[in-house]
């Protein structure tokens, strides 16, 4: 009988040690591709502050930068690096991290 509590008792704290560990990586776990909204608010709140000046609100483009709504990523990140001399500033990674320009890029995917 009092075996059979203990095993009752271990099961019982396994469980909530795995819930646990689950609740944690939920919090900070890697973005996925199904990006939460919180992830694209971000992306958007990053693209106000430092790319709506030049390519509008809605990155629907102006008269200084073009429409990049749709963008893929993978473009982004190169055009934000690299910049364009005499168009577009580079921003280092002190400006924008890499997890902010993959948010940036996730935000203009989801506009197309
Ligand atoms: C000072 C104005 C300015 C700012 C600020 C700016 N851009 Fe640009 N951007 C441009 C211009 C002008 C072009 C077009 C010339 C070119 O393709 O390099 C451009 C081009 C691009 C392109 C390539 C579009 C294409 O079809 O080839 C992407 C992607 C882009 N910008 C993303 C961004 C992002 C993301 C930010 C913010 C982190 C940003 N830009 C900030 C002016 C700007």
């Amino acid at each position: 009988m009092r075996k059979g509590w203990r095993v009752v008792l271990i099961t019982f704290v396994v469980l909530a040690l795995v819930s646990l560990v689950a609740a944690a990586c939920g919090d900070d776990g890697e973005p996925t591709h199904s990006h939460p909204a919180e992830f694209l608010a971000e992306g958007q709140a990053l693209f106000s502050a430092n790319c709506a000046g030049c390519h509008g609100a809605g990155a629907q483009g102006t008269d200084i930068g073009p429409d990049i709504t749709g963008e893929s990523e993978s473009k982004v990140l190169k055009q934000v690096r690299k910049g364009d001399p005499g168009e577009m500033p580079a921003f280092t990674v002190d400006q924008i991290s890499d997890e902010g320009v993959h948010k940036i890029g996730a935000f203009l995917e989801s506009l197309d």
